[in-house]
């Protein structure tokens, strides 16, 4: 790419070229949030793929998440920047051992977090994201057995919310499972005011520690709505930039993870480039496809998931 081309400006003028929307997660780089048309979490990133007549989707996440605007709108061209961006939580459930544990407990209505591949939703009833998980759950008869997947770490924390027992798919987010208590609680001596954010994919000694457990969007609320002038975070550190522009005022400390890093970034959905960006709008490509048979049986339970959250 041609350093003196003002890579902002050309992603605006491609957009316009294309009839094309540009949606964002808030754990994208702080120059992808900027040039964003909607930037949020998982459940609001999906609502808006389902919603736009935009001919062009460009998703600025990872793949899970360009798939779902796919299964959810599949007459739109969806381009993601780097197809190879995934998410450890989706791997961690392989289709055809999923298949075998399902197949041990057929009685089991299955509950899957959105951060699963397509062939995982294929073999789900219900999808949730972690801005409705509980709600979700709670609607379920409470003589129906659960099997929920793939996070152990939002499924424990969804057992002790609603103190239902669930079975659980042992998988956990790599970012989110190396905070570090440890830190953690010496971050809380040294800011001994300041409410501590994270959302549910950490583990449950961190979860502990956290005044307010929720989404990245949720999490986004409640540091705009709190009077505190200083708030710990424990997520990935791309929400920060939001958070900053929007209270300007308040502090945000990162809470650190156990490797030694200041702050904690998804590998994968730092692969998008703004430069990467702005080539996949001028070539059209990397385009997520599907088969449309695999479409419409992962489009089901995610419909479910959209009626039971309305
Ligand atoms: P949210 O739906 O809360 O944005 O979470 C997505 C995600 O990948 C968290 O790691
Ligand atoms: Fe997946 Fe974790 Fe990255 Fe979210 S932060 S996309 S769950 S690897």
């Amino acid at each position: 790419v041609d350093p003196a081309l003002d890579l902002f400006e050309e992603i605006e003028r491609l957009k316009r070229e294309k009839n094309a929307v540009l949606l964002a997660h808030y754990y994208q780089e702080p120059d992808i949030q900027d040039t964003a048309d909607f930037i949020g979490d998982s459940l609001g990133l999906a609502r808006e793929a389902a919603q736009t007549d935009a001919d062009v989707i460009v998703f600025a996440g990872v793949h899970f998440m360009a798939e779902t605007a796919k299964i959810l709108n599949p007459s739109k061209t969806v381009l993601l920047p780097d197809l190879h961006a995934g998410c450890s939580l989706a791997d961690s459930c392989p289709p055809d051992a999923f298949a075998a544990f399902r197949a041990e407990h057929p009685d089991h209505l299955v509950v899957s977090y959105i951060n699963c591949s397509a062939a995982i939703k294929a073999q789900t009833d219900i999808i949730c994201t972690s801005s409705n998980a509980e709600h979700i759950v709670r609607q379920i008869p409470e003589d129906q057995p659960i099997l929920f997947a793939p996070d152990r770490n939002l499924g424990r924390w969804l057992m002790k919310e609603t103190g239902r027992d669930m079975l659980l798919w042992n998988g956990a987010c790599i970012v989110h499972e190396i905070f570090s208590e440890q830190k953690l609680v010496r971050l809380k001596i040294r800011y001994p005011n300041a409410p501590v954010l994270a959302h549910p994919e950490c583990e449950e000694p961190v979860l502990r520690l956290a005044d307010h457990v929720g989404s990245t969007s949720s999490i986004r609320r409640f540091a705009a709505e709190s009077d505190a002038d200083t708030l710990i975070v424990a997520t990935e550190s791309g929400i920060l930039h939001q958070m900053q522009k929007d209270n300007p005022g308040k502090t945000f400390v990162a809470a650190p993870p156990d490797n030694g890093c200041a702050c904690n970034d998804c590998p994968h959905m730092k692969l998008n480039t703004l430069e990467k960006l702005y080539l996949c709008l001028k070539h059209g490509h990397p385009e997520l496809e599907m088969e449309e048979s695999l479409r419409i049986k992962a489009l089901r339970p995610i419909e479910r998931m959209l009626e039971m959250s309305a």
